[in-house]
């Protein structure tokens, strides 16, 4: 079957996204962000309720990111237009004799927003599938256990397609060479033996040792020492990765690049720390990590193409042979496989080109 990229921006929309931490946008902030090559207004209220619509305003056009909230409602720049916190237009300052009508045409289009795992998650076509089954975040247990150490990473913006970002993760073979002076320190370039597997609610799972050189020129970190890796993949972009540490010690990061365009996306990540870890403190985890991130960014935004081929062929899944890449494959594969489940409702396509409703003079 060949796919394209509309396919994969349309399936995508029917997905939880991350669009930002959730403590960057305080109460009674207003944003913009975009999300699969749609422009958004983020905005969170002072009771604490947030509102992800259509950053256009219904009424000329202008940015609602540009707007802020006044008196629980937000306000367009340009004219003083208002909306409550469920997108109903509650005020239009010009009209001299309040019309329901013109009110009415002159909601806000919006999407489903949550917030867990501290991000921010916005899903842009709420339609149930065929099936009646609605899309839903996956289970991460350490990341709600307050006995666990949780840091929010900041969110790093990578020029370069989600999938190339999703494969740089799954990638086992890159550690000696990316990240020679950080996570690669004392990392062995040849392959250890990984049991890959597909999970039964969909998806797939890597269980690997780290590849720890058994004598390294000088003993490596906590952070840069033996380990065993299990990596999960949910489809079609949230990952995470647990690391066990030889004295019991634990870490688990959460890890999304969330699609801002074909050939652009913002890794969403964050890390959980098991009780009484035995190593480097939060903000030094925190750092180093950025640090290997910005490596990984440099590596991904320096592949050609920018994204990776849907379909099989050079540079796509097809011809990465060597065991190294077999994690990437499997992704390749489910991924290509998921997304031949997904039909895109008449709806969807229609709300893609979505604009501000016209109102009757
Ligand atoms: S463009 Fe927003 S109120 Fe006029
Ligand atoms: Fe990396």
């Amino acid at each position: 079957m060949i796919l394209d990229e509309d396919h994969v921006i349309r399936s995508l929309r029917s997905t939880w996204q991350p669009v930002a931490n959730a403590a960057s946008l305080a109460p009674g902030a207003v944003t913009g962000v975009t999300l699969l090559e749609t422009e958004l207004v983020l905005a969170r209220f002072a009771d604490g309720r947030l509102l992800a619509a259509d950053v256009a305003c219904p009424h000329k056009g202008a940015r609602l990111s540009n707007g802020c909230i006044r008196d629980h409602e937000l306000m367009c720049p340009y004219h003083g237009w208002r909306f409550d916190p469920a997108g109903a237009c509650q005020s239009i300052p010009s009209l001299v004799e309040p019309n329901a009508a013109k009110m009415a045409l002159s909601h806000l289009h919006v999407y489903a927003v949550q917030e867990r795992y501290g991000f921010i998650w916005v899903q842009l076509d709420s339609t149930p599938a065929a099936d009646g089954s609605v899309a839903t975040l996956p289970e991460v247990p350490e990341f709600e256990d307050s006995r666990w150490t949780y840091v929010m990473g900041p969110p790093m913006p990578f020029a370069t397609g989600w999938r190339r970002e999703v494969e740089n993760y799954l990638d086992m073979t890159h550690f000696a060479f990316a990240h020679a002076t950080t996570l690669g320190k004392a990392a062995d370039h040849r392959l250890p033996p990984m049991d890959i597997r597909e999970l039964p609610d969909g998806g797939f799972q890597m269980d690997a040792p780290f590849p720890a050189l058994s004598s390294p020129s000088e003993p490596p970190g906590k952070l840069q020492s033996a380990h065993h890796r299990c990596q999960r993949g949910y489809l079609p972009n949230f990952t995470t990765i647990r690391q066990t540490f030889t004295d019991g010690d634990e870490r688990v990061l959460l890890h999304v690049p969330s699609p801002r365009t074909r050939t652009s996306c913002t890794v969403f990540w964050s890390l959980a720390i098991s009780p009484g870890f035995d190593g480097p403190p939060p903000a030094t985890q925190l750092e180093f990590a950025v640090r290997v991130l910005d490596e990984d960014r440099v590596m991904c935004e320096n592949q050609i193409p920018a994204e990776v081929p849907i379909n099989p062929g050079r540079g796509g899944w097809g011809v990465l042979v060597m065991p190294g890449d077999n994690l990437a494959n499997a992704f390749q594969k489910q991924l290509r496989r998921w997304l031949s489940t997904q039909s895109a409702p008449a709806a969807t396509a229609a709300s893609l080109t979505a604009r501000p409703a016209e109102i009757s003079a």
